[in-house]
């Protein structure tokens, strides 16, 4: 099995600045990213900026400035805050890089010379906020049935990518890979989708009407769609790089997207690689959308659209726990500041943060700051180990099906467990004085020792999603952090590790 895991987000429009639901997919494919190294994989991390197309020409008009200048403007906002976020892409591409214009380019004469492209006189309800056409029956009471805006009524000339060719091939496809889109619902969205027939999709746009795109190689009167040159991102981002095994990175084990952009992923992105006899995607995965209210939050939306202001208030590492904890992979979830606070209380300064502060503080106050030597186990300290491995086990199954909140449910569980094991085991009853029998002592090293090895694999766990606090939290019970599959087991630690003091991991909000 290929050890090689290659993940993307979704290409963000540079239109605007970045939100919760950006940051949500972002750090989603972090997080993913981290848990696939932790499990022995070499990840690549593919992720950047949609720059062409109607929306961002429009955003700079309204602005009164060049398209150029709005995305030079607007690319860095993201950047700037997958810094933040401590988001470790491998890759950041701008589709207004010279290299990528060249490869749609090329996949576009490719494509050309092969008649999979053709010209045609089209008519049809158009979407300036979709940026495509929709027939009369997909319309919702006259509207734009994905935005409910106005549509206009276009006839012009433009080029066609002969997807109706495929649409067998990809229902054969989706059947063969039960797994190829995930969650399972959204599959059945797709074949619901493919069960009517599939149309050809028009790829370009007059010039006259939208300047600001890829010119279409074989006719410099009109412009790449944007979705077609967005989606080449995912294969021009990486044609010069190889994983240390020197395999090619793509094809993507997972795209990663919003359930939004589904049918371009699942459907227009396929067929295009079918009709270059390229591979598929391993797997689609769509989540579902952050609503404020009922509402999908979007950048109008100011109460929880700025992520910025969540990270300087509470740090980063609250901010990507609550994002992966609080959403269900797929669902939608309702973002408001009191379940935020209420999750960082409750299991990052509670859970967490307690019953590391409660150890650390200990072993420096009675231990002379250093972990103990591992002494005969009791029963309740057989149960920690035997529970860690339990735990370990389900991260091997969980993380590959990318099942992150359930992962984190276990891992608060067996959290939830260790302060259990210390309230019962009372260490501090066993403080070391002058009365203490030699067993006595013995069973308090006994039980910090468990509880540090414990710790380690709770943090261990825990560090691909609040890295920062994890590596700290590692250091402050005598453990080394490191992200890999030899920290996933019982008695790395040995005794006799010194502890680096620090304070309270997470103070409560
Ligand atoms: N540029 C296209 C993607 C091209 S990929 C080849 C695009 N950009 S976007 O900026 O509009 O959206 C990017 C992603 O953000 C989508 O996956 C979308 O689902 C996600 N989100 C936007 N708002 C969201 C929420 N409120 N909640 C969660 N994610 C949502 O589409």
């Amino acid at each position: 099995m290929s050890k090689n895991f290659y993940i993307t987000t979704p290409i963000y429009y540079v239109n605007d600045r970045p939100h919760i639901g950006h940051a949500y997919t972002t750090i989603l494919a972090d997080v993913l990213s981290r848990y696939f190294q932790l499990g022995g994989y070499s990840s690549f991390f593919l992720t950047g900026t949609d720059e062409h197309g109607q929306k961002v020409q429009q955003a700079a008009k309204e602005r009164g400035i060049s398209p150029q200048e709005q995305v030079d403007q607007y690319y860095v906002r993201f950047q700037e805050l997958w810094n933040q976020l401590h988001i470790q892409y491998n890759r950041f591409i701008r589709t207004t890089e010279k290299n990528h214009c060249k490869y749609v380019q090329k996949i576009l004469q490719e494509l050309y010379d092969k008649d999979e492209i053709y010209q045609e006189t089209y008519t049809g309800w158009y979407s300036v906020g979709e940026e495509r056409f929709f027939t009369q029956d997909e319309l919702v009471d006259g509207k734009d049935p994905i935005s409910g805006r106005p549509v206009e009524w276009l006839e012009e000339k433009n080029y066609f990518f002969r997807m109706s060719k495929y649409q067998k091939r990809l229902q054969e496809h989706l059947h063969s890979h039960p797994d190829f889109i995930l969650p399972a619902f959204r599959r059945n969205e797709v074949i619901g989708f493919l069960q009517k027939p599939l149309k050809n999709l028009c790829i370009s746009r007059p010039r006259s009407r939208l300047n600001w795109g890829v010119p279409l190689p074989f006719d410099q009167n009109f412009v790449t769609y944007v979705w077609f040159d967005a989606l080449l991102n995912y294969e021009s981002a990486v044609t010069d790089q190889t994983f240390p095994d020197g395999s090619p990175i793509a094809p993507a084990d997972c795209h990663l997207i919003g359930k939004d952009i589904l049918t371009t992923h699942a459907v227009y992105w396929p067929s295009i690689l079918a009709a270059l006899d390229r591979p598929f995607p391993k797997h689609i995965f769509a989540h579902g959308w952050w609503l404020s209210g009922k509402k999908k939050v979007s950048k109008s939306d100011i109460n929880a659209s700025n992520p910025l202001d969540y990270i300087s208030s509470y740090g980063t590492d609250s901010v990507r726990y609550y994002l992966m904890r609080d959403m269900v992979q797929g669902q939608d979830s309702i973002f408001t500041e009191e379940s935020f606070i209420r999750r960082t209380n409750s299991e990052l300064a509670n859970d967490l943060g307690n019953a590391v502060n409660r150890v650390h503080k200990f072993i420096l106050r009675y231990l002379n700051g250093e972990v103990p030597q591992p002494s005969l186990m009791n029963q309740d300290d057989e149960e920690m180990r035997n529970l860690a491995q339990d735990l370990i086990q389900k991260f091997y199954t969980l993380f590959p099906k990318f099942l992150i909140t359930s992962l984190l449910e276990e891992i608060i569980s067996y959290l939830r467990q260790i302060n259990r094991y210390l309230e019962k085991n009372a260490p501090w009853k066993l403080v070391p004085s002058q009365s203490n029998s030699k067993s006595d002592q013995k069973r308090l090293a006994s039980i910090l020792y468990c509880s540090c090895e414990s710790l380690r694999i709770v943090l261990t766990l825990l560090s691909p999603v609040i890295p920062e606090k994890a590596s700290k939290g590692l250091t402050m019970i005598g453990a080394v952090p490191q992200i890999s599959t030899s920290s996933l087991e019982w008695g790395i630690l040995k005794g006799g590790e010194e502890l680096i003091k620090g304070d309270s991991l997470f103070p409560r909000i």
